[in-house]
């Protein structure tokens, strides 16, 4: 079984959602794992989809005004939190320091972190893939790790896997970037990937189902 991850950014009104949530109901594809806006996230509690956020605060609670912590996602019936998303650490600057508080908060409050992970054009073209690499799965160091997944956008997983095995022993790998109906089937035919986190191409319901579809042979 090969994991589908829909990152939905910042996209979609609410009266978007609401069609899209229940055509994925109709479709039946309830391991699939939907990370909306945080605003819509209430709305999927009391539906059979797994529910990601797309981030979340590392303090349970206090006078932080304007964010949401990982007990308070918990409590919605959240699952999964994407960490460290390539988008967070070029807009908010999000470093390892940052990342690996929210790492240990997710996993304090049982939600499986999403711990996405990726050198940049630059860091390639100097050579420095692994080094970053593997800086940023430091925050993997001493937690005390259920289950994780990592999502990564680059061809390396075989290597990366090497690394994520140091610190735990239960996750999955995941390929994110560009994933598209056209190459979703070749990217989960590899035996080094576990599924995919799938960005722009998931806004569309219809879209994500046939993924999903020709993900699991459907
Ligand atoms: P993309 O996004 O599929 O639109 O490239 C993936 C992601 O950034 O989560």
């Amino acid at each position: 079984m090969k994991l589908v991850i829909a990152n939905l950014k910042m996209n979609l009104l609410f009266s978007d959602i609401k069609k899209y949530k229940s055509k994925l109901e109709d479709a039946n594809v309830k391991d699939i794992i939907i990370a909306p806006s945080m605003l819509y996230l209430s709305y999927f509690s009391d539906s059979s989809i797994n529910i990601c956020s797309q981030n979340g605060y590392d303090k349970d609670s206090g006078a932080f005004t304007g964010k949401s912590s990982f007990k308070q996602l918990k409590s919605l019936g959240v699952k999964y939190a994407l960490i460290g998303h390539s988008e967070r650490r070029s807009l908010s600057k999000e470093g390892n320091d940052v990342i690996s508080l929210k790492v240990e908060s997710a996993l304090r409050n049982e939600i499986i972190p999403i711990l996405c992970i990726g050198e940049t054009k630059s860091d390639k073209e100097d050579g420095k893939t692994f080094k970053v690499l593997k800086e940023e799965l430091e925050v993997l160091k001493d937690k005390n790790i259920d289950s994780i997944i990592i999502a990564y956008e680059p061809v390396w997983a075989i290597v990366i896997k090497k690394e994520v095995k140091t610190y735990c022993d239960n996750f999955k790998i995941v390929y994110g970037g560009s994933v598209k109906l056209d190459n979703v089937k070749e990217i989960c035919d590899s035996k080094y990937v576990d599924g995919v986190l799938i960005g722009g191409a998931s806004n569309d319901a219809d879209n994500l189902i046939k993924m999903y579809n020709v993900v699991n042979n459907v």
